[in-house]
């Protein structure tokens, strides 16, 4: 998996919205998501908040609500945190450099967004999704996207394709191409319904689909 440090870390937002069709959309339909379902002191736990994309989206358009942004690389969340002082934000989120097991949370909705499919299913998803879900209020959802196991023979070429259209360079697209194959742990839609239900969730719901990348409430 990358390691989401020093370059990783400098270079992720430049970066990301060219691996990731449809990236901006996914935050967008998010936060619609999200301002369906929560009331104004709604508290948002971002499990692997990375350079703060989500807390930055949700915190300028719903100016009443708490954050805590958890991740593993302080590399990341050194970003982040630069951007949430910038934005005038930094009073409405703590931060959390660690395992999301070592939260004391109780969230009213978690994100989870492009992190799980970097964990491998040999047990650490399960414990990941299990740590999560004891964060949530009692009915609160989790909101999670990922790059799932590719349904036809040609999905991935079809995304490498539309990286390269979203600006992805010759070398990109070859490393993209070796990354999907070796850095992730993409789930079917039968083993993620079936690892959700082992962790007590509810059927996932699909709210986003771009390519390979699917986005799910559960
Ligand atoms: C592709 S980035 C996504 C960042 C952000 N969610 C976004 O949408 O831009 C993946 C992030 O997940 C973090 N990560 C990876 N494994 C994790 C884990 N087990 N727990 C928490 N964060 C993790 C990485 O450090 C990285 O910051």
């Amino acid at each position: 998996m990358p390691t989401f440090t020093g370059e990783e870390a400098t270079q992720y937002d430049s970066r990301i919205t060219r691996l990731v069709p449809g990236y901006e959309l996914l935050h967008q339909l998010t936060n619609a998501q999200l301002q369906a379902t929560l009331s104004d002191n709604a508290h948002v736990l971002v499990v692997g908040a990375g350079t703060g994309k989500e807390i930055l989206t949700l915190a300028s358009q719903n100016p009443t609500w708490q954050f805590t942004a958890q991740d593993l690389s302080a590399d990341m969340l050194a970003i982040a945190k630069q951007r949430f002082d910038e934005q005038g934000i930094k009073n409405r989120v703590t931060i959390h450099s660690g395992s999301v097991e070592t939260l004391n949370t109780q969230a009213d909705a978690v994100l989870c967004l492009l992190v799980m499919h970097f964990v491998q299913d040999n047990g650490d998803k399960k414990q990941l999704l299990k740590a999560i879900k004891a964060t949530l209020k009692k009915d609160a959802h989790l909101y999670i996207a990922d790059l799932m196991r590719a349904e036809t023979s040609f999905e991935r070429e079809a995304q490498l394709t539309t990286c390269a259209q979203l600006g992805l360079t010759a070398a990109g697209q070859t490393q993209m191409g070796h990354n999907l194959e070796s850095e992730f742990y993409p789930l079917d839609r039968m083993r993620f319904s079936e690892l959700l239900n082992e962790c007590k969730f509810g059927i996932p719901k699909l709210y986003f689909k771009a390519l390979g990348f699917s986005g799910y409430v559960v």
